[in-house]
């Protein structure tokens, strides 16, 4: 599956999500790097340097590299803005880790986690077919906690979990697409996946 694809949900508002060119990145690197920067979002996501949008561009070429899948979130409303950005990484064809960030600090904890969060895990077991997803997240982050609970996953220490932490105390997560189903289903069903071309 090397096309780049998108993934939209119409639910009162249009949600959007797609994988950026190159080009796309470059043009979004400041947006992007404000995002991370923002001192809430950096301490969530244990980022401990200032990031320029140099910076971006390589941890999305090297992204890119590595055979990752990295989306903008957007919203349409009508103008398309970016709120965020997502990603599956250490992609295997049985596994992969997740990573998603509503950037926008006035647009956390409206929803926009959960419903992207349902798009990005369609692709992953609809499209790409990956039998199970990991997140690792510190413990004081109590949003991304929450969210990846009301996704499905639930706490995994096994070995091909561990393999993701970065601190001695991260938790770990995990989630298989039956579960994913039987929670998110209907959801899930409603984002329309589609390849964009290269
Ligand atoms: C974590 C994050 C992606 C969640 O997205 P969001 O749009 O804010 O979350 P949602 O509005 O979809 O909420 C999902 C659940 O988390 C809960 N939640 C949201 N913010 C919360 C907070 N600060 N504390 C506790 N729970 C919170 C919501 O109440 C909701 O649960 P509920 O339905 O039981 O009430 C977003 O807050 C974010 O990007 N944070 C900074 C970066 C980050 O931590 N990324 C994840 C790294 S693993």
């Amino acid at each position: 599956v090397s096309e780049r694809f998108v993934i939209e949900l119409h639910d009162g508002e249009r949600l959007r999500a797609h994988e950026p060119t190159r080009a796309e990145v470059a043009k979004a690197a400041s947006q992007l790097a404000a995002f991370y920067n923002d001192p809430h979002n950096s301490a969530m996501l244990a980022q401990d340097e200032e990031l320029s949008d140099a910076d971006v561009v390589a941890h999305y070429r090297a992204l890119a590299k590595e055979g990752a899948r990295a989306f903008f979130l957007e919203l349409e409303d009508p103008i398309v803005r970016i709120v965020g950005d997502a990603d599956l990484r250490s992609v295997t064809p049985e596994d992969a880790e997740v990573a998603i960030l509503i950037g926008d600090r006035s647009m956390q904890g409206k929803g926009l986690g959960l419903r992207f969060g349902v798009m990005l895990h369609a692709f992953a077991f609809g499209t790409l077919g990956l039998r199970r997803t990991y997140a690792s997240i510190i413990p004081a982050n109590a949003a991304s906690l929450r969210l990846f609970e009301k996704l499905g996953y639930e706490r995994d220490d096994t070995p091909a979990a561990r393999r993701f932490v970065e601190e001695p105390d991260d938790v770990v997560l995990s989630l298989e697409p039956a579960r994913f189903a039987r929670l998110h289903g209907a959801m899930a069903d409603r984002a329309r996946v589609r390849p964009l071309g290269r």
